[in-house]
C-alpha cells in the first residue's frame, strides 16, 4: 500500500509555479495576480481563503482580498464581481462559496468573466470541460487527476466509481475519468439513490469518494488492490484538538487502507493539492492560456 501524499506534491508544484513566475517576471512579464471576494466569516471559508492568500504568497503571485459582511445585498455583490471583471490587472478570481441564502449562487457565478473563472465554475468552462476543450478546470478534480499521473496509478480502461455528483466534484471528476485525454477509464457515478452502491464499489479498481459523510467508505465496500481517492473534509468535533475539531475523510481510512494499491489520507491528502490547483490555473490566467 502507498500513501498518496498530496501535502508534498503540492509544495513540490508551488515550488515548480514560483519558478516559473520568477522567470516570467526576470523577462518582464507580469505577475499574476489572484483575486478573492469573501462574504460572512464562515469558519471554513476563512480558512480556505486564508490558505489561498498564502498559498499567493509561496507562489510569488500578487493577490488581493476582498471582504463583505453576510449583510450585503446581490446586486452590491454583482456589482463587485464586475468591477473585477474590468480590472485589467486582475488575471482571474474567485468568490468563496457559500453565500449568503439571500444571494444566488448561480448568478453571481455566471456574473464572473469566464476568462477570469479561474475556479472553473461557470457555464462555458465546465461545458468546454465537457467536451475537452482548454478552458479552466476546477481545482478539486484537476488537483485529484494530477495526483493520479504523478504517482502513476493506471486508469485507462479501468472501472472508477464516483461518489457523489455535485457541480464542484462529482460531476468534473467523472467527465475528466471518463475522457480519454484524462482518465481514459470506464465511470460509474453513485449517490444517495443508488441501488446496490456498495456493490459498484466493490467492482471498482478506482474510488473516488466525495458525498461529505465521514467514515461511509469501509473495508467491505473496497476490492483488494485498489486506490482511494478520499475528498471528504467534514469537521467533527474533537476535543483532543485546539480547534475543538477534526477534518474526518469520506473513508474509514484504518481499515480500507490495508486493502489499497494507493489511498489519500486526510488531511493532506486531495485537500492541499486543491489550492495548488487553483494556483495553478490563476498561472494560467496570467500567461492568458487559454482566453485571450
Ligand atoms: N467552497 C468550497 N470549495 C470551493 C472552491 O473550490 N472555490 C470556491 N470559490 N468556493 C469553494
Amino acid at each position: 500500500m502507498q500513501i498518496i501524499d498530496g501535502k508534498a506534491t503540492a509544495a513540490q508544484i508551488k515550488a515548480e509555479i514560483a519558478e516559473e513566475v520568477q522567470t516570467i517576471v526576470a523577462s518582464g512579464g507580469k505577475r499574476p495576480h489572484l483575486a478573492a471576494i469573501l462574504v460572512g466569516h464562515d469558519g471554513g471559508s476563512e480558512t480556505y481563503v486564508r490558505n489561498k492568500v498564502l498559498a499567493c504568497e509561496a507562489c510569488g503571485f500578487k493577490s488581493t482580498l476582498l471582504r463583505f459582511e453576510d449583510d450585503i445585498t446581490e446586486e452590491e455583490l454583482l456589482a463587485e464581481v464586475d468591477k473585477l471583471n474590468q480590472d485589467d490587472d486582475v488575471d482571474g478570481f474567485i468568490v468563496q462559496l457559500p453565500l449568503p441564502r439571500h444571494i444566488s449562487e448561480q448568478k453571481v457565478i455566471e456574473a464572473i468573466d469566464y476568462r477570469k473563472d479561474v475556479d472553473g465554475f461557470h457555464p462555458i468552462n465546465v461545458g468546454r470541460m465537457a467536451i475537452g476543450l482548454p478552458c479552466y478546470i476546477s481545482a478539486t478534480p484537476k488537483g485529484i487527476l494530477e495526483l493520479l499521473k504523478r504517482y502513476q496509478v493506471e486508469t485507462s480502461g479501468k472501472k472508477c466509481v464516483v461518489l457523489g455528483r455535485s457541480n464542484i466534484v462529482g460531476k468534473p471528476m467523472a467527465q475528466l475519468m471518463m475522457q480519454k485525454q484524462y482518465g481514459d477509464a470506464t465511470v460509474t457515478v453513485c449517490h444517495s439513490h443508488s441501488k446496490d452502491l456498495k456493490k459498484e464499489c466493490r467492482e471498482a479498481d478506482i474510488i473516488i469518494a466525495a458525498i461529505g459523510q465521514p467514515d461511509f467508505v469501509t473495508a467491505d465496500m473496497v476490492k483488494e488492490g485498489a486506490t482511494v481517492i478520499d475528498v471528504g473534509t467534514t469537521r467533527v468535533p474533537d476535543d483532543s484538538k485546539k480547534s475543538g475539531f477534526r477534518l474526518n475523510g469520506d473513508v474509514k481510512y484504518e481499515e480500507v487502507a490495508p486493502k489499497c494499491a494507493f489511498i489519500t489520507p486526510v488531511p493532506g491528502g486531495v485537500g492541499p493539492m486543491t489550492i495548488c490547483m487553483l494556483m495553478k490555473n490563476t498561472l494560467s490566467a496570467g500567461k492568458k492560456e487559454f482566453y485571450q
